[in-house]
This record gives structure tokens, sequence and C-alpha cells, in this order.
């Protein structure tokens, strides 16, 4: 039996004992399991670890929220199957790994410099063309409910990475993205699609040689001790959909659902709260480390990485959707004004 087999098998039969446990009459609690890949000590883990507080409490134990870490229970692909099957109810995966669903257009947030700043994010997360992207998960079985932010993205490697020609020939683990390839393939570098959890052992054996990420993910999965160098580019965000199995939330009882909506909402103004926080102290965490040496790009040296990835978005219109890039462009713009 492979681990995912066997994690599913547990669960039905984690189920199975908790309802004969049960003495008669009483009413078992509806259990959420809630499983990520990131250490409980970022933006995520910690927005993962707020819901399952406000919705114990606002449900008055009605519903209880099990949090899993770290892929202990599943990796990235693991996770998307598990939440289809049932075997979970819920979980924030990057927006970078909803291709493999069918779910291309959420690849738009993975273009190189698309994001001009958080504010213009917000504009398009909480506004219609972030709403749309989130309803055409319902044909895949799954409800979305919400955006959380990380952060902008670091390339590291252990060379420095200052001109788009330093990428030549570097094995970059990405994530399951085809936008995220393309980046790579412009910069003349070779992405290689991997599971968060097998990062760090890849960068410690030289199965990859950089990879790119926020400052929480890069501090508390410790990237930064088999890292040398990192630049702040800020070419790139990661954050996440949350989601859950529809089935299971389209049949919540109607008093258990508005409490568990109420819960979504504040856990989310929470987690896109703290998270410029969390990663700003990772970073200043790396920095005292002495580990990693941090490279900050001049203005030219940002404008010859804008020009080598420019053809990204020319080039991935016709699976993002030329007009879902500009959709986005127009409503992250008027979140500067
Ligand atoms: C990654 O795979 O690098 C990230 O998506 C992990 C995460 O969930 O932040």
């Amino acid at each position: 039996m492979n681990k995912f087999v066997a994690a599913l098998a547990a669960t039905a039969l984690g189920a199975v004992a908790a309802a004969v446990a049960l003495p008669a009459g009483a009413q078992s609690p509806i259990v959420i399991k809630f499983s990520h890949v990131v250490a409980p000590d970022t933006p995520k883990g910690k927005g993962a670890d707020k819901f399952k507080e406000l919705a114990e409490k606002y449900t008055s134990g009605r519903v209880k929220v099990d949090v899993y870490p770290n892929s202990q229970l599943y990796k990235d692909k693991e996770e998307l199957e598990a939440l289809q099957l049932g075997a979970v109810q819920m979980l924030a995966p990057s927006l970078a790994k909803f291709g493999p669903l069918g779910a291309k257009e959420f690849e738009v947030f993975d273009l190189p410099f698309i994001i001009p700043d958080k504010a213009g994010l917000r504009k398009v997360t909480d506004g219609p063309l972030g709403k749309k992207l989130l309803g055409r998960l319902d044909a895949k079985g799954i409800v979305g409910l919400a955006y959380w932010d990380n952060g902008f993205k670091i390339m590291s490697a252990n060379k420095p990475l200052r001109q788009p020609e330093d990428f030549r020939g570097l094995k970059m683990r990405i994530q399951s993205s085809k936008v995220l390839e393309a980046q790579f393939r412009a910069l003349g570098a070779i992405p290689q699609v991997m599971a968060f959890s097998e990062v760090y052992p890849a960068m410690q054996t030289g199965v990859v040689d950089g990879s790119e990420n926020t400052p929480s993910n890069m501090y508390t999965q410790k990237h930064y001790e088999v890292q040398k160098y990192g630049t702040l580019s800020d070419h790139g965000y990661i954050g996440y959909a949350v989601i859950a199995n529809k089935k299971f939330w389209d049949g919540l009882p109607a008093d258990v659902k508005p409490q568990l909506e109420k819960a979504m909402a504040e856990a989310t103004a929470y987690a896109n709260e703290i998270s410029q926080k969390e990663n700003d102290e990772a970073l200043a965490a790396m920095k005292a480390s002495g580990k990693i040496e941090f490279i900050t790009l001049t203005g030219e040296q940002k404008d010859a990485w804008r020009k080598a990835l420019e053809p990204v978005l020319a080039e991935m219109a016709g699976r993002v959707g030329k007009d879902v890039i500009a959709e986005f462009q127009k409503e992250a713009k008027g979140g500067t004004q």
C-alpha cells in the first residue's frame, strides 16, 4: 500500500472508530480536516490555526477543525486529490498549484512583475476577477472560500543572481505552474516541478541549484541554510486560495455554515494582516543568521530582468487567457491610484 492510499484508508478507519466510540445519543462534532504544506509559524499556518480557533468558538464546538501542517498528511498534488475524494475537507494551496486541476487561469498570479503592490493585488482578489476565478472551481467539486497572502518571492541559488544571464543552465525547483516553467525557461534555466516538502533535501544534495520562494517559507523550511544567495527581486508572488470540498461545504447544516463563513472572513483578515510582518521578520532572521547573503537589484538590473521576462506574458496568454490577463492588469492598476 503506498503512503497516499494508506493515509486514505486510515482516514476512513478513523471516522469509523470515532463513530463507534460515541456514547448513545451524543451528537458527534463535524470534523474538518484542514491540510497544508507549510510550517505552522507562517502566514498560512497561522491563518489555518486562526480559522480553527474561530470556527470552534462560533459553532460552540459543533465543528472541530484538525489542522495538519507541514505536508504531514499529504504533499502538494496528493492533497488536491484527497480534497476531491473527500479524505480532507479544506486546503489552502498556492495559486500556482491549480493548473493540474484544470484551473489554469489561476496561473495569472504567477506572471512575472504582474502585481504592482499589495494594494493592487487586493483589488484583484477582492474584485470581479478574484470572484470569477474562485467560482470556476465549482465545476471541479471545489468551493473557493478566500484568498490568503503569503508574499513576494526571492530568487535563491548558490551563486549570486544579478543578471538574467546568471540563471543560465541552473536547475530551478518550481511549483506546478506552466507560467513558472516559462519564466525560468525565459531566463535560460532548467525548471523542475517538485513538491514543497522535497525542496530542502533537493537543495542539500544538489538535485536542484535553486528556487524561488517567500522569506517565511525559506526561513521555516531552512532553505537559507543550503542556499548561499538570495535576490530580493519581487518578480513574483505566492498567495493561496482557501478551498473546501463542495459536497461537504454545501451539505453543512444551515445554522453552522454562516458561523464558518464568519470564521473564514475573520481568519482571512487576520492572515492578510500578518503576512507582511511574518515575511519581514523571516527575512531579518535569515539576514541575522549570516548563512545567506541577500542581493538588492539596481534599477538597471531590474530593468534587465523585466525585459528578459516580458515575453512570458505573450507566451502564456493562450494558457491563462488574454482576457484574464487584461482584466488582472486593469483591476490591479486601480489599486495603486
Ligand atoms: C511552494 O510550494 O513553494 C509553496 O506553494 C508552498 C506554500 O504553500 O506556500
